[in-house]
């Protein structure tokens, strides 16, 4: 990290007080702006989005005018300078983006395409790194990288470890962690793999756990989303159409009012768009009606049904799947865009519309898709939904004004911390001969509270909660610190390459969980962030005179 990224948040953050009413944000990969709605809706403003598919930027100019650069430039080609140069500004408060997942999907698993001796090399895998290149110019004090499970998997998890280890080397911390959209109010089965990272210099740890925007329902079901629209027959619907208000009424009835008024915020559309079926062919309408509600293929070929599909009936159990009313749907993929087979209506003969679709992914009404209805498909397919961004985006708001106001967080109040590295690096001794003969437990509260803050001195990128997973693979590539070294070489190497916990440190966390759980440790002392911040001041001077000024000036 620069020591001017550091000096100048310091400086500036020291004396907001509080003053965020401008987070801005920038959308790379943005798809047509699911991600970006979910951040706007949580109190973000977009300075710029960035994606080269004409027809993901088509839809996202139509629903975000007010962005001032939606841009349909190829990331690999479009350096982050000359975007720094049109929004005129260096400094954003949050950069978030999918970058594409194909290289890492679970689908392509199958075939061993993305895992194994047969792994094919797929240039999408490294499109992470544009991500962090535009994390590493900007610096932004957080970023989020949403993207497919299989990202953990792929080439054994060395995509997964990678963006992590350069997450780390650049000055973050990094936080990933499973995003499942059900628990956050989206009528669907999706799971996607998020990696988080706070910058250094922010004082607080990002919170593990999203919690639901409140504009989301408890229990939303596929039929709460899609119930209330008019029916269509395959290959039948038009791209404009009134509402069936008879239809909503009843609806409404039957189900809460929330879902279509708080999620889909029906009464801001004046008229129904995208609400066209694909067709499908004879034999696919007859496959079709064999299936019962909830059903796929292979549950009802036990049942004695006999399909026509041509698809090998071992392998495809689910390619035929009927949606249930009363459950979540499937995970709405962009594969919709070339059949919908897996997606077929609860209770029509057909797949589901483009619009069925939004709304599974809790885009409101009012969202546009002026573009054909393959991309209309693809780009909804692709997106993050909506309310999953409003719930990443009220964390992150949470967290970064917590972050300014916090006071406390300067001033030192954990007693006692460590006053220079070589005292960190003593009193983490301790721990660690406790750690060897296995008396950790008997350790005395003061004693153990000293090496845990140690820690957080010593290693700012270290995450209590990361110790919980530590991973399996490790490295003895750490960086030369020859002092330490000469002292412990253990507290360096060898390490967990996926938590970026010294392997020696492991046992001591899990003992500070312990503690924390048995409320021996209190919150500010189990992620003591104060010690994190002292760490860094004692490493830049700059930093720490800011800071005792301030301190100063609060106990004046
Ligand atoms: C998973 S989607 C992102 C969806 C988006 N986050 C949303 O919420 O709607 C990935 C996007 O990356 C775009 N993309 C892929 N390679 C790109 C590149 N080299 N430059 C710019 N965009 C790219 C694709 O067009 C696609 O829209």
């Amino acid at each position: 990290m620069s020591k001017e990224s550091t000096t100048n948040f310091c400086d500036r953050e020291l004396k907001m007080n509080g003053n965020h009413s401008h987070l801005t944000f920038l959308d790379l990969f943005c798809g047509c702006g699911g991600f970006s709605l979910g951040m706007e809706r949580a109190g973000f403003r977009c300075l710029a989005a960035i994606d080269f598919n004409p027809e993901a930027v088509a839809v996202f100019k139509k629903n975000f005018p007010h962005v001032p650069h939606s841009l349909e430039r190829d990331i690999t080609a479009f350096p982050p300078r000359e975007l720094a140069r049109l929004i005129e500004t260096k400094t954003v408060d949050v950069i978030v983006g999918g970058p594409p997942c194909q290289g890492y999907s679970t689908v392509r698993q199958r075939d061993g395409a993305n895992s194994g001796p047969r792994m094919i090399e797929d240039k999408r895998r490294h499109l992470y790194q544009e991500f962090l290149r535009y994390v590493d110019f900007f610096r932004p004090k957080l970023f989020v990288m949403e993207n497919v499970l299989g990202i953990k998997s792929a080439a054994g998890g060395k995509y997964f470890t990678r963006v992590q280890k350069e997450a780390r080397a650049m000055g973050y911390r990094v936080h990933p962690q499973v995003e499942k959209a059900f628990d956050l109010g989206v009528p669907q089965k999706r799971r996607r793999q998020l990696i988080i990272g706070t910058r250094l210099d922010v004082p607080q740890y990002f919170p593990g756990e999203l919690k639901p925007a409140p504009r989301a329902v408890e229990w939303p079901t596929l039929g709460e989303a899609i119930g209330d629209l008019p029916p269509v027959r395959a290959g039948g619907g038009e791209e404009v159409v009134d509402y069936d208000l008879e239809r909503r009424k009843a609806h409404v009835g039957k189900y809460s009012r929330h879902y279509l008024y708080e999620t889909l915020e029906v009464q801001r559309a004046t008229k129904l768009t995208a609400h066209r079926a694909r067709p499908h062919s004879e034999r696919d309408l007859r496959d079709f009606a064999k299936l019962r509600e909830g059903e796929h293929c292979a549950e009802a070929m036990k049942r004695g049904e006999v399909f026509e599909f041509p698809y090998d009936k071992n392998t495809f159990t689910d390619r035929y799947t009927r949606q249930h009313r009363n459950e979540p749907c499937s995970t709405i993929v962009a594969h919709l865009s070339k059949d919908g087979l897996m997606f077929i209506h609860p209770t029509q003969n057909r797949s589901l519309t483009p619009r069925e679709a939004a709304r599974v992914q809790s885009f409101p009404d009012w969202f546009q898709f002026p573009v054909a209805r393959t991309h209309q498909f693809r780009v909804i397919g692709n997106a993050v939904p909506p309310l999953v961004a409003e719930a990443i985006g009220l964390t992150a708001k949470a967290y970064l004004e917590k972050t300014m106001k916090t006071k406390k967080t300067v001033l030192f109040g954990l007693e006692p911390l460590p006053s220079d590295q070589q005292e960190a690096v003593e009193l983490l001794l301790a721990l660690v001969r406790a750690t060897d003969s296995k008396t950790i437990r008997q350790l005395p509260a003061d004693e153990f509270k000293r090496g845990w803050y140690s820690i957080g001195f010593l290693y700012p990128g270290l995450h209590p909660d990361s110790a919980l997973e530590h991973g399996t693979e490790l490295s003895n590539a750490a960086e030369d610190f020859p002092e330490i070294r000469k002292v412990e070489p253990r507290l360096l190497a060898p390490f967990f390459v996926d938590s970026g916990w010294p392997v020696v440190l492991a046992p001591v966390a899990e003992e500070a969980w312990r503690r924390y759980e048995a409320g021996e440790l209190k919150d500010e002392e189990f992620y003591c962030s104060e010690a994190v911040v002292a760490g860094m001041c004692c490493r830049n001077p700059d930093l720490i005179d800011g800071v005792r000024q301030e301190r100063e000036k609060v106990l004046a």
